[in-house]
């Protein structure tokens, strides 16, 4: 193990004694009362807290039903619309004219939408798509980039009961042709081009790719919104600007109550195998966590002005942009652009400007931050008044304890509380996390679970392991916003979630993890499958295989492992067969190039591999198998330990370690 060693040695930042006092969630005692609460009577505390949180149109009598394990349904009889408790809730609440979004475009422009005039804007769309014949139970695919069309986009799929799908704006034309495929979308909504870092990118014309593919035959409409302004192609049969479609549009549109089991979206993420799985989410359980975390890990209040600085096509855009915030009445930001565009000072100068209360991102962004600080003076956060800042939060790969350091004394003055959430697309929202009137800090570990939430750390028979020693992460009952199934593909679901062979009852995480022997307390310590995590997104191994082997003319044959990256957590590295002799030198460097480029076409560019090395073969155990724990360690540069004896050329080890 490297950095995510559990921590043996470090320090500890008690919660700040105001949060301690004024907190949603205030002092130890009210957290092991909400433990305790849970742990007497769990579907009474669920219940409680999704009548407290949701409103609903018809109240549920049903709270938690196992009957068809591990497919749980919760508050099934009950119905609800997640728009309406986002947007009409809140201006019945009298929030109406409250900021509901601060959007800051890539070039800095700001506009600002209220409660009112955010339900006005979603309205119109949830018409203007009504008027297209969507309706419920319709999948609809989101390509966009981040502003207010891409949040009022989802809300209003939400409003008329049609499942959302937001597709990544730095995906390829194939992977967004495989989820619209998958989905089998009726609909597209995209922008002509994208604005980040200065440079117009690409949108509409990729989704054209994507439909020219085949096989998006149920693609009726692809809607358009105007954002730079560029010539783009436009086929009347089929496209539409999202202008003249809410033109005329009525600002009214009553919400379709569905049950609270109808999937709200569906978004893609990467397992074990080389095609993503679409991760179905539930509305009523999924809306509880999303306003229940967000209340109690950011203790969200009336005044604050939250900024999570995710994109809208990951897990964490869907819950702390788009539903959680809004849920509970909030001001959040939304950026459209990246955190060194203009410069490195970006965030820090956003902070100021908005006065930004709650801030949550990535320790990638962090780390490439801190970096930039270094090298230049002007953009260290020092330079900005950040004193608005009362809680931080990190998620999506484990935080280094050095850069939990700087994150704390340079961004957050060392009076914020970070809150590092650990969870993923499947669970919803938080599982394992600090709250901040309430934990004592360890840089590096999540800490505990959220209250409610039955996380463990079990050896490969499903036995809880004694703290201190590492093992798998399980969650021993179903909550609220777990994953429901993988659509269209149940028995996926099972395989990866509760395998037969692994005890068949708990959750399988997917990582590893290790409690303080004194504390309890949880760290991550890695995937234990074959998935990657570069700059906090999630990266399938056999994935970026399969894309690299069909580049059919020049690859035979590819393995693709992880090594830690100092500032990418991650980094992806392939080891290629080519079907022509092993190259080297300048041949070699423009076929890693040419191969670079081939994946981020066939995935986008998050997926190109930061390191390729070709061999005449690959090491393999006799029965064929390709020795991953052997590459792993090439790739990583340490010595060979490993038994090599069943290599039948081990020349190709030393092939494998030059890199190109
Ligand atoms: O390995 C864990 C890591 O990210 C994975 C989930 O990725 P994804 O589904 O893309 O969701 C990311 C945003 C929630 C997990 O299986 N991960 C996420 N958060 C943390 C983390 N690892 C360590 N610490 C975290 N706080």
């Amino acid at each position: 193990m490297s950095s995510h060693d559990a921590p043996t040695e470090y320090s500890l930042y008690p919660p700040p004694a105001d949060a301690v006092a004024h907190a949603h969630v205030s002092g130890q005692a009210a957290y092991d009362a909400l433990c305790a609460e849970a742990e007497a009577d769990y579907a009474g505390y669920w219940a409680r807290l999704a009548r407290e949180l949701i409103s609903w149109k018809t109240p549920f009598t049903q709270v938690l039903d196992e009957s068809n394990a591990p497919f749980f349904k919760w508050f099934a009889d009950g119905t609800l619309n997640a728009s309406y408790n986002c947007l009409d809730r809140n201006i019945e609440r009298g929030l109406g004219d409250k900021t509901a979004i601060i959007f800051e475009a890539d070039g800095g422009e700001v506009r600002r939408v209220s409660y009112k005039e955010l339900l006005a804007i979603v309205n119109k769309m949830a018409n203007g798509l009504k008027s297209l014949g969507v309706q419920k139970g319709d999948r609809v695919i989101i390509y966009l980039s981040m502003g207010i069309e891409g949040v009022a986009a989802m809300q209003a799929c939400a409003r008329i009961g049609a499942t959302h799908s937001v597709v990544f704006g730095g995906f390829s034309a194939q992977s967004l042709r495989d989820r619209i495929e998958d989905t089998g979308a009726v609909a597209v909504i995209t922008a002509d081009q994208q604005q980040r870092g200065g440079k117009a990118l690409p949108l509409k014309t990729i989704v054209d790719e994507a439909i020219a593919l085949g096989g998006c035959g149920s693609v009726k409409h692809v809607l358009v919104h105007k954002r730079t302004g560029a010539d783009i192609p436009f086929d009347a049969s089929r496209d539409l600007w999202l202008a003249d479609l809410v033109a005329g549009q009525s600002e009214v549109c009553e919400p379709e109550w569905v049950e609270a089991e109808h999937p709200l979206f569906l978004l893609y993420t990467s397992g074990s195998t080389g095609k993503p799985k679409g991760v179905q989410h539930s509305t009523g359980g999924y809306l509880l966590h999303a306003a229940l975390t967000t209340k109690w890990t950011f203790d969200l209040k009336d005044d604050d002005v939250f900024w999570c600085t995710a994109d809208i096509g990951w897990v964490t855009g869907h819950t702390y942009i788009t539903y959680g915030p809004l849920a509970l009445g909030g001001t959040e930001i939304v950026f459209e652009g990246v955190p060194t565009f203009p410069d490195a000072g970006r965030f820090w100068k956003m902070i100021q400007d908005h006065k930004v209360s709650i801030f949550y991102t990535a320790p990638t962004a962090i780390r490439s931050l801190i970096k930039a600080a270094e090298a230049t003076e002007s953009v260290h956060p020092k330079n900005y008044d950040l004193s608005s800042l009362r809680i931080l939060g990190s998620v999506g790969e484990p935080i280094n304890p050095a850069a939990w350091e700087w994150y704390h004394k340079h961004v957050g003055g060392g009076r914020c509380p970070i809150v590092d959430t650990f969870w993923q697309t499947e669970t919803g929202g938080h599982m394992i996390t600090p709250l901040p009137g309430v934990t004592t800090l360890v840089p590096g570990s999540c800490t505990l679970p959220f209250p409610g939430i039955q996380a463990a750390v079990v050896d490969e028979t499903g036995k809880d392991v004694p703290w201190g020693q590492g093992g798998i992460l399980v969650v021993k009952k179903p909550w609220p916003s777990m994953i429901r199934t993988i659509w269209g593909d149940p028995e996926r679901f099972k395989k990866s979630y509760y395998p037969a062979d692994f005890h068949g009852k708990y959750y399988l995480a997917g990582d590893g993890a290790i409690r303080d022997p004194k504390t309890g307390y949880f760290t991550i310590t890695g995937r234990i499958d074959d998935v990657l995590n570069v700059s906090g997104h999630r990266m399938g191994t056999m994935e970026i295989e399969s894309a690299l082997v069909s580049h059919t003319e020049l690859v035979a044959e590819a393995a693709v492992v992880g090594r830690p990256d100092d500032t990418t957590g991650e980094a992806i590295c392939a080891f290629v067969v080519l079907k022509r002799p092993r190259p080297t030198g300048d041949e070699a460097k423009k076929l890693a190039a040419e191969l670079r480029n081939w994946v981020a076409k066939e995935i986008g560019p998050i997926a190109k591999p930061k390191d390729i090395r070709f061999g005449e073969n690959l090491p393999k155990t006799r029965s064929g198998k390709i020795m991953r724990r052997l590459l792993r360690s090439i790739a990583r540069g340490e010595a060979i330990t490993q038994d090599t004896s069943t290599l039948e050329n081990p020349a190709i080890l030393d092939q494998l370690s030059q890199t190109n």
